[in-house]
């Protein structure tokens, strides 16, 4: 029989932001897309929305499975949240993009990321299915950005050292205020 009754809305979850340790995990495959994981996704996708953010890994929320959801969809246009378990990218392509990234893990930091323009990725969507797509533009520089996340890589890792530097002293220090605030 469902407990019907039981079933809690979604729920927003705290995200843990930039320098913790628990963004430098890696991150572990699920074994299906069950319920317990489908709730992960729903509640990571009304987290996002919330935030507001473009695209969440499951380890910004403490949870270091191989999970992540995404919507670049821009404002006024109809919402296309995808929710990935198990992402994997088969092919990227040589060619590159620039785009300004920011992370809600990276709290108003800033700076431009070069990676693959097109990728074809493969992964278990929401009803535990295989899915392959061809991903390009945005969506493809933000499933990057996210799959990174499950690997403990951050936006910053892809910049210099200095400017990493910069950014990761702004966020420590804005820490140290928030923990005496
Ligand atoms: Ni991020």
């Amino acid at each position: 029989m469902h407990k019907r009754g039981m079933l809690k809305p979604m729920a927003i979850l705290p995200i843990i932001t930039a320098p913790d340790p628990r963004l430098k995990l890696k991150s572990e495959p699920v074994e299906k897309v069950d319920d317990a994981i489908r709730r992960l996704m729903d509640d990571m996708l009304e987290t996002m929305y919330a935030a507001p953010g473009v695209g969440l890994a499951a380890p910004q929320v403490g949870v270091t499975k191989r999970v992540l959801v995404v919507d670049v969809a821009k404002e006024g246009e109809q919402p296309n949240p995808l929710m990935l378990a198990n992402p994997e990218i088969l092919w990227a392509s040589d060619e590159e993009a620039v785009y300004e990234e920011g992370c809600l893990s990276l709290p108003d930091q800033f700076a431009e990321v070069t990676r693959p323009a097109k990728a074809h990725i493969r992964y278990l969507d929401h009803e535990n299915e295989i899915r392959e797509t061809e991903i390009e533009g945005l969506l493809a520089t933000c499933i990057q950005h996210e799959i990174d996340h499950l690997e403990g890589i951050l936006f910053v890792d892809h910049l210099s050292g200095l400017k990493r530097n910069i950014i990761l002293r702004k966020l420590s220090k804005l820490k140290r205020m928030q923990a005496t605030a």
